[in-house]
């Protein structure tokens, strides 16, 4: 029975082969034609010869009338031209010419002739240019996917219209994403109009920045099963109309601006698994309805303003695998009833308000491989319980704001061997941990402030480190010697932050064998010795920080190393001229050598050659001679200090090209310090925590040298300009009038000049003026009154100019008959007060920039901090 059977089935095939051996032979002729024009680097298409073009490789053919029905040749890396032979395949139904190189070339009009197109898949097939309005001609079309994953900004393909894709009836898959439909008008109609049977549509990075109507009086889009919107520009409320799509099992809004609050209806979508509404600005609490949708597995809702605590019935999602609620304003604490969620690999509550003891029984949660409850105000102790059976884990974040102890045993043996282990601002010291001992695998270790007061232990330090490890030890007490050990490390060292200890001993020339450090934070140490003429081995090297250290000798030549974006020698005993080889450090972007012994001219540096050079500082050094002009060619310049040197010479009246500080306007800096991970991701992440600072660092300090000559006029164009200092020079001439239009000035010192005339009526209106010193001049007339003026009444800011009269010193004017004193409102901008930045900003550049700028690398320490974190957090966000 069974062998009579397969006789038969033996027959059907022999005549199959029979009937159907060879293929259309105009069909063959259309193919090696087609491919003719083809580059194939890859031999893909080798199999192309031989009479049957059936069986060539991703060809493939009807079984019946051996018609070409199929082309599929994906993964081809195909590159070259696409006849329009092709035409001659009459029934083709599949083309799929997915991750090919048609570089150049723009997708071939006659792709639209194919009548019997049932599947065309374009994906990454790397066309460029306009997309053919003839593809509205395949009316079979069901599946169509244009999409190119590609997250440079400069996308390849773009339409200038979609109403074409409404006369694809049949439709039932569309990925746009990575084409540009910026110029699309109207492209939400557009969508409207495509066929009700379209159940696939993914809209991902097209710069879609219109809006998304909530509602529209009739919706097409009822039958989708996947949306995805991310990577757009897109503002409004919740899209209402989404909740229609009864089937939903996919949607994605992340990456956009969708704002308010996040509708208690999502709960009818049942059959929803993953829903992404991170990176948006949905605000107050997640609806209690969400706690329905139990066949979720993705929940990512991270960097949003969400509020409120987190339901225990949370609980009740089984299924979830991933749940990301990082960068929000959760409160309260973590509910003991996540640890029903059995299922859950990632869990990520980073950043956000949460309160309370870390649930012990996290520890079961076995298939658990990130973990992270990093910057919440947990408190209480951290034990082993906590991960007792996370023997999958293997990246870890755990760090307070309060007071949080780890109480682990230092004999304890995990189950997990971590590649990730950020455990910061809790106690985990005074000794290093030992059972760190124990994992092999670690690739970014962050041990900072840890109340950790010990020395490295050097054996352990060699042994852990795989590859390109990133290690901050920062802000413990750890002291000794031992760099020249640790730069014996075998592997490569990544980024090496050991900032905020106690640490001494010189400078290895070992360290320049760890040629792939790219971050070196030696800062506020106690290191001393000269440094190692090496370093410019150290060719990857992009931030360089020895500030406040005892470091000697001369500065070695670093033009070299071409990707240095950050050096700080701050605060240390550096001798000799500025290296002429710094001319070559084209990424250069903070230079401070501020408090040292440097000499030499001022450096005459052309802006060609440092084009993206913001912050120079020189202040407390032995410089002399005249500013030079080619400073004024650095347009972006917005942080210039130059006190405590000896320069002479007047201000260059094209100081007034800064234009950055003209316009106040913050370009985003392209650091990177903790490696390219997701380069776009932590740019965000970057942006973010660098606007709220760096925003208040526009600053000209050129006090206490020999400068004469008047202020330049042109200097009042400075519009972004917040503190100007040029006290303790020679300065003669008159206030220019224009100062008034300096508008966003805090602190303006001229004290101890030899300025004369009357003090400008519009200094009166610089809103933000909280600190000003005319001081030791030889000002006269009345000093102006009104408004801000008034709230600074402290007499000594006018002191040592005979000449001058009225409120608030006491001298009144000749002219004055009633001689009023007006009232100390001292009503001084609360709002400014209040403000934190602007708190630091008092602290700082007020009593001279030394400070100021202190306070400035604090920040720019913190937001290293804050961008690996957010690189952190990426990561658990599966970027
Ligand atoms: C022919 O193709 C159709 C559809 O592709 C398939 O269902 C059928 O089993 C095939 N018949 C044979 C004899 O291979
Ligand atoms: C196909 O579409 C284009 C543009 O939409 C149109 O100009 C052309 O006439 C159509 N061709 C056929 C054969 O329908
Ligand atoms: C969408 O759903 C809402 C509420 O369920 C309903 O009132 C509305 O009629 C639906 N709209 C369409 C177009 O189906
Ligand atoms: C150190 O940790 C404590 C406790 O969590 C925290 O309050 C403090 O701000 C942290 N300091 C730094 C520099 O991060
Ligand atoms: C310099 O570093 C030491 C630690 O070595 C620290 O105590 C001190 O406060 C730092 N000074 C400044 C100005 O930051
Ligand atoms: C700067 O780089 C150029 C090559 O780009 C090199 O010729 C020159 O010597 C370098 N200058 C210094 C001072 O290192
Ligand atoms: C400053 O800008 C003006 C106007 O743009 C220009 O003419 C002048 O050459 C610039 N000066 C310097 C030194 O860059
Ligand atoms: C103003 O400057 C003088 C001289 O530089 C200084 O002595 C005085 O303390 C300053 N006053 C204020 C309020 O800063």
């Amino acid at each position: 029975m069974e062998l009579q059977k397969y006789i038969c089935l033996l027959l059907i095939c022999a005549l199959g082969v029979l009937v159907h051996g060879s293929c259309i032979e105009s069909e063959k002729r259309a193919l090696l034609i087609f491919i003719k024009a083809l580059i194939d680097n890859s031999n893909y298409l080798s199999s192309w010869v031989g009479d049957d073009c059936c069986a060539w490789q991703g060809i493939g053919c009807d079984n019946i009338t051996n018609h070409v029905t199929r082309i599929e040749l994906q993964y081809g890396f195909l590159s070259g031209k696409i006849l329009p032979s092709l035409l001659d395949l009459k029934y083709l139904t599949h083309l799929d010419l997915s991750s090919n190189s048609f570089d150049g070339i723009q997708i071939p009009e006659f792709f639209g002739s194919f009548k019997n197109l049932i599947y065309l898949n374009l994906n990454y097939s790397n066309f460029e240019g306009l997309v053919p309005h003839h593809l509205g001609n395949l009316s079979n079309l069901q599946y169509l996917d244009l999409s190119n994953y590609d997250y440079s900004w400069d996308l390849r393909l773009k339409m200038d219209s979609m109403s074409w894709l409404s006369k694809l009836s049949l439709l039932k898959y569309l990925d746009l994403s990575g084409v540009n439909l910026s110029s699309v008008i109207d492209w939400f109609p557009s969508l409207n109009m495509l066929s009700t049977s379209i159940s696939v549509l993914h809209l991902s990075n097209c710069h879609l920045s219109n809006n998304v109507p909530s509602h529209l009086p009739s919706m097409n889009l009822i039958s989708l099963v996947s949306i995805d919107f991310s990577r757009n520009d897109l503002r409004s409320s919740f899209p209402l109309w989404v909740l229609n799509n009864s089937n939903l099992a996919h949607l994605s809004l992340r990456a956009n601006n969708f704002y308010g609050l996040i509708p208690e209806s999502i709960g009818s979508l049942s059959s929803l698994t993953l829903l992404d509404l991170s990176e948006n600005s949905f605000q107050g609490s997640v609806p209690q309805s969400i706690t329905n949708l139990t066949s979720l597995s993705t929940l990512a809702l991270a960097f949003n303003k969400l509020s409120d605590s987190i339901s225990p019935e949370i609980g009740n999602l089984t299924e979830l695998t991933s749940f990301f609620i990082a960068f929000n304003d959760f409160r309260g604490s973590l509910p003991e009833t996540f640890c029903r969620l059995k299922k859950l690999e990632s869990l990520d509550v980073g950043d956000n308000q949460l309160t309370g003891h870390i649930p012990k029984c996290i520890g079961k949660l076995s298939n658990l491989n990130e973990l992270n409850l990093c910057d919440n105000s947990w408190e209480g102790f951290v034990t082993e319980d906590h991960f007792i059976n996370l023997t999958k884990l293997n990246s870890l974040c755990i760090s307070s704001h309060s007071k949080l102890i780890s109480r682990i045993s230092s004999e304890w043996v995990p189950l997990f061997q971590l590649e990730y282990l950020y455990m910061y601002s809790l106690k985990v010291g005074p000794k290093f941990p030992h059972w760190l001992l124990t994992q092999r695998k670690i690739q970014g270790l962050i041990l900072s402030n840890a109340s950790i007061s010990d020395t490295i232990p050097i054996d352990w330090f060699l042994s852990l480190f795989s590859s390109s490890p990133n290690v901050d030890l920062s802000d413990n007490d750890i002291f000794g010697d031992q760099l020249s050990l640790i730069s014996r490390a075998p592997n490569g060292l990544g980024a090496l932050i050991l900032s905020n200890n106690r640490l001494s001993g010189e400078l290895p020339a070992f360290l320049c064998s760890q040629t792939t450090l790219r971050t070196l934070d030696l800062s506020h140490n106690k290191f001393s010795g000269e440094l190692p003429l090496c370093l410019g081995n150290l060719t990857e090297l992009i931030e360089l920080d020895l500030m406040n250290n005892s470091l000697s000798g001369k500065i070695p030549s670093l033009g070299v190393l071409r990707g240095l974006q950050y050096i700080n020698l701050h605060n240390n005993k550096f001798q000799g001229k500025l290296p002429l080889s710094f001319q070559n450090l084209t990424e250069l972007f903070v230079l401070d050598v501020g408090k040292n012994n440097l000499s030499g001219v001022l450096p005459t540096w052309s802006a060609e050659q440092l084009p993206n050079l913001k912050y120079l500082i020189l202040r407390s050094n032995n410089f002399y001679g005249a500013i030079p002009t080619q400073l004024c060619h650095h347009s972006t310049i917005e942080v210039l200090n130059f006190a405590d040197n000896q320069i002479k010479g007047n201000i260059p009246a094209c100081f007034g090209n800064f234009s950055a500080m003209v316009t106040g306007d913050i370009t985003p800096n392209h650091l990177d310090y903790w490696g390219s991970v997701q380069m776009m991701d932590s740019m965000k992440g970057y942006e973010q925590v660098y606007t709220s600072t760096l925003q208040f660092l526009f600053s000209i300090d050129l006090s206490n040298n020999k400068i004469s000559g008047e202020i330049p006029k042109e200097l009042m164009d400075l519009q972004g300009l917040l503190n100007l200092n040029l006290a303790g020079n020679h300065l003669a001439g008159k206030i220019p009038e224009e100062i008034g239009k300096l508008k966003n000035l805090i602190f303006l010192d001229l004290s101890r000049n030899e300025l004369h005339g009357p003090i400008p009526q519009s200094l009166a209106y610089l809103n933000f003026l909280s600190q000003l010193n005319l001081s030791f001049n030889d000002l006269s007339g009345r000093i102006p009154s009104g408004n801000q003026l008034q709230t600074l009444n402290d007499p000594s800011i006018y002191a040592g100019n005979e000449q001058l009269c009225g409120h608030p010193i006491l001298k009144p004017c000749a002219t004055d008959t009633d001689s009023h004193i007006v009232e100390d409102h001292n009503e001084v901008d609360t709002d400014l007060d209040s403000d934190d930045e602007h708190m630091w900003l008092f602290a700082g550049l007020g009593p001279g920039f030394s400070v100021g700028f202190l306070g400035f690398c604090l920040t720019l320490h913190f937001s290293k901090i804050g961008i690996h974190v957010s690189n952190l957090a990426n990561r658990f966000l599966g970027r």
